[in-house]
């Protein structure tokens, strides 16, 4: 099993972030704990502040994956881009967010990522990956 979490804008910043809504853990760290987690699968990350960055590692990971987990950050409610890549590609992708967005501002409401996706997972802090990840090997 090849999975791989795919992280957008600012998300680089966990752990400094406002840590009141993103905790207070860099995703490096989470990151080596998900691999301790998870050591049976093969699990890789990416992150990218870049819109086209993220719809080329997309494409190029979208037809020999086994699973995407997808926090496209603020991309989530902009990216007509990252929505169409994701219906051009075979993987499956679970949509996850660290905070609920549906209990914030109404611009976090939208999801370009949600129709397209498999699933969405939103508001279980930084566990939000654990259950995407668990989603997949059930
Ligand atoms: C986020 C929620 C988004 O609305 C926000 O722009 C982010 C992070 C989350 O994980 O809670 O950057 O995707």
């Amino acid at each position: 099993m090849k999975l791989i979490i795919i992280n957008g804008p600012n998300l680089n910043l966990l752990g400094k972030r406002e840590p009141e809504v993103y905790g207070s853990k860099t995703f490096n760290a989470y990151f080596d704990e998900l691999k301790n987690k998870f050591s049976n699968i093969e699990l890789e990350y990416y992150q990218s502040n870049i819109e086209g960055e993220i719809i080329n590692k997309l494409h190029e990971v979208g037809f020999n994956f086994d699973g995407i987990i997808l926090n496209a950050a603020a991309y989530t409610h902009t990216s007509v881009g990252i929505g169409d890549a994701i219906k051009g590609i075979t993987t499956p992708v679970v949509e996850v967010h660290i905070s609920n967005v549906h209990s914030r501002e109404d611009f976090r409401h939208t999801s370009y990522i949600a129709g397209n996706a498999k699933g969405v997972i939103s508001g279980f802090g930084l566990d939000s990956y654990i259950l995407a990840i668990q989603s997949f090997i059930k």
